[in-house]
């Protein structure tokens, strides 16, 4: 398999990313979580490449990117809630469930046969470029093989991706460095199917009170498998010390010393900071000759949830 073009995203190779697009190929491209492997969501063909590129399960929907809330009217139903939402939230990290317009010209392979449709409009520079180049909206799951960890560059993306991906924009790592949140607004009360950048404080605090799926085990959500994100190296979890061979993954002032191999998510505690580094840093741990990765605890507040729902994910059992 050889490796796919990566090439740094100036206005030409934005616009040559739109034409690829277009034509029913797959692009790379950064957005302020995560880098998705995008296609025009229109595309059933296009959409069953993504697929097949990630290795991904079928029943697995994909999230739908849009300019905007004008842009999104044609596919999916808004309502109040779900307005207000948008207008709080857009561009940005969170992603909204809900009901499929009757001519919604999304792939019904892109949401795997529901009638819902996950929409989200990223607020980074050059995913809002190739939106506007495209001028179609971009299916993309995170760019990344299915179960392993997401890319935050697009040295990442080069590594798990291979010649199925016509074209990787490189914009630099990802500043958020986490999945969007992904907000079920087809029930009752607003639902968190996945934490993620944007915290349910942030989201109760304009939607109300917030159900929480707590279910992991089973996929009631398409796709909430309980592993994933995996690291080839058993992760250990709320570790305040290190066993032999197992690298550390720290977090905070006071992390124990001795393990052959240390990164720390953010000295000084800080969970923005922590959230931008997660990834980078479990691939970097993830090395032949270790043992496994022990993971200090990290607080179950803010980010701090998306950060534990990755890292038990991780952790779960193949
Ligand atoms: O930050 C992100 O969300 C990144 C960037 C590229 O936007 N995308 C991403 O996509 O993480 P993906 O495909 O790896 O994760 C999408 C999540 C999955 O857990 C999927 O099950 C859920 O969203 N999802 C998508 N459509 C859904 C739907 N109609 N109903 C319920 N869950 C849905
Ligand atoms: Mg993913």
């Amino acid at each position: 398999m050889s490796a796919p073009r990566v090439v740094p995203a100036t206005p030409d190779a934005v616009a040559e990313a739109g034409r690829l697009i277009r034509a029913g190929r797959l692009v790379a491209f950064p957005t302020e979580t995560v880098y998705g492997l995008g296609c025009d969501a229109t595309d059933d063909r296009a959409v069953a490449l993504v697929f097949a590129a990630k290795g991904r399960p079928e029943f697995n929907p994909v999230i739908v990117h849009v300019g905007g809330r004008e842009d999104a009217a044609r596919l999916a139903r808004f309502d109040a809630r779900a307005d207000a939402l948008a207008a709080a939230f857009w561009p940005g990290a969170l992603t909204l469930v809900l009901p499929r317009t009757e001519n919604c010209p999304v792939s019904l392979l892109a949401t795997a046969g529901l009638d819902t449709i996950a929409l989200r409009a990223p607020s980074h520079l050059i995913a809002r470029a190739l939106i506007a180049a495209t001028a179609r909206p971009i299916a993309a799951p995170s760019a990344n093989r299915s179960g392993k960890v997401s890319p935050t560059t697009a040295a990442h993306v080069a590594e798990s991706l291979g010649e199925e991906v016509a074209l990787i924009l490189d914009g630099g790592p990802c500043p958020l460095g986490l999945e969007s949140t992904v907000l079920d607004l087809v029930g009752a009360a607003p639902t968190i199917l996945r934490p993620g950048a944007v915290t349910e404080e942030a989201i109760a605090a304009v939607a109300g009170p917030l159900a929480q799926h707590e279910d992991r085990a089973r996929p009631a959500a398409p796709g909430m498998l309980a592993r994933h994100y995996a690291t080839r190296l058993p992760l250990r979890l709320a570790a305040r010390e290190v066993r032999p061979g197992e690298a550390l993954l720290a977090f905070g002032p006071d992390a124990p010393t001795g393990a052959p191999l240390t990164l720390n998510l953010s000295p000084s505690g800080n969970l923005i900071e922590a959230a931008a580094n997660l990834f980078a840093m479990m691939r970097t741990l993830d090395r032949p000759g270790l043992t496994g990765i022990a993971v200090m605890p990290i607080p179950e507040a803010g980010l701090g949830r998306a950060i534990n729902d990755r890292l038990r994910r991780a952790a779960a059992p193949g």
